[in-house]
């Protein structure tokens, strides 16, 4: 059994953050999206990964995830040099693939669930496709899946206006050889790509075992601010164990689950958990609330925050209000005035977003 992991795609509903780079490193409680899906896929036994790189945010990729020594796995890379389609990146992976079965991983999904489950069903039933579905209430936004009482795919629609239910497509799916030939029989879809989803299609046409089983716990697609924002908070609330390093004064307080990195300085801060803050930053007169990530480097005073996400290297300074439901890009900073601001200076980059409320 191998796996491939998509990493490509633009990123474009989590600009300004992807454009500087890749969306799945974009981290969730500090640790990049992508490695997660390794972490999953390693933890079902597989360690022959191979990771599908786009020209613009590949080497960034190679360089932050390496060999997979770190991972306890071997991790190749295969660039796709246009965003062809998901059944596109099969296809380039196909030298790495060869007639072996593999489970195919989108790099900006997260789910609750062990991998291990959907494998050994998929092997036990010596399935040609294994595919997961969750309900969500906007179809529309997914591939969308019709199955039978026993669990077998009808059909499936990539992004219907019109949905035929309410089971979308988490982006894992488990394939044997056979959807190879399948890529090769389809045609590009109107937006130009080689679905996937049409690829599985031709699989039940052709009366191959195509099953779907329901993922029960939750699953996150991260490619928008409050999917982050979510996928934070559930991290945060279901694997953060406890763990401070750094140095704390004496005016300062850590309550609850918080992990503090070393290097990292708090000057009468009040620290609320589940929070994890990075190594080498600098906190004073502080609060940090529930469900913040602060990566390394970040430099916070006076700032009062919760439900928020700081990436590397940010500066916040003198904000008077509760900052919330944010996310601060890498080396982003916001100063306001000692007193309340008499004018505001900005210079926000392209597709921020500001709000005053
Ligand atoms: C892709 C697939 C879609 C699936 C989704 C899951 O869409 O095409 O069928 O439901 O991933 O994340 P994308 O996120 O590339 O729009």
């Amino acid at each position: 059994m191998k796996a491939i992991i998509l990493s490509g795609g633009k990123g474009t509903r989590l600009r300004p953050l992807t454009y500087t780079g890749a969306k799945q490193l974009v981290p969730v409680a500090n640790k990049p999206i992508l490695w997660y899906g390794i972490e999953a896929i390693v933890a079902a036994g597989i360690t022959d990964i191979n990771i599908i790189i786009s020209p613009e945010t590949g080497e960034e990729v190679k360089a932050k995830t390496g060999n997979g020594d770190h991972f306890g796995a071997r991790i190749t890379y295969t660039l796709q040099e246009h965003p062809g389609g998901l059944a596109h990146a099969v296809k380039m992976a196909q030298p790495f693939l060869g007639d072996s079965p593999f489970v195919m991983y989108l790099g900006d999904n997260l789910i609750q669930s062990e991998l291990r489950l959907f494998l050994d069903h998929f092997k036990a039933q010596k399935l040609d496709a294994l595919t997961i579905l969750k309900s969500v209430a906007n179809p529309s936004a997914f591939g969308v899946a019709k199955v039978d009482a026993e669990g077998r795919v009808l059909h499936l629609v990539e992004k219907p206006k019109i949905p035929p239910s309410n089971l979308a497509l988490v982006g894992i799916y488990f394939f044997d050889r056979a959807i190879h030939h399948a890529i090769a029989s389809i045609q590009p879809s109107a937006r130009g790509e080689l679905e996937i989803t049409d690829a599985i299609q031709f699989l039940i046409d052709s009366s191959k075992q195509v099953e779907a089983r329901q993922l029960e716990g939750w699953w996150l697609d991260t490619g928008k601010k409050d999917d982050l924002l979510e996928a934070n908070r559930i991290i945060l609330d279901t694997c953060l164990s406890a763990a401070v390093e750094g140095q704390i004064d004496e005016s300062s307080q850590v309550i609850g689950r918080v992990q503090i990195g070393r290097g990292t300085q708090l000057i009468n801060c009040t620290i609320r958990g589940p929070v994890i803050i990075g190594s080498d930053c600098y906190l004073e007169n502080c609060f940090i609330g529930p469900y913040s990530s602060i990566a390394d480097q970040a430099t916070l005073i006076d700032v009062d925050l919760e439900h928020s996400v700081i990436l590397q290297g940010a500066k916040l300074e003198n904000i008077h209000q509760r900052v919330v439901d944010s996310v601060i890009g890498q080396r982003a900073h916001l100063k306001f005035a000692p007193q309340r601001p008499k004018a505001l200076r900005f210079l926000i980059g392209d597709d921020c977003q500001i709000e005053l409320a």
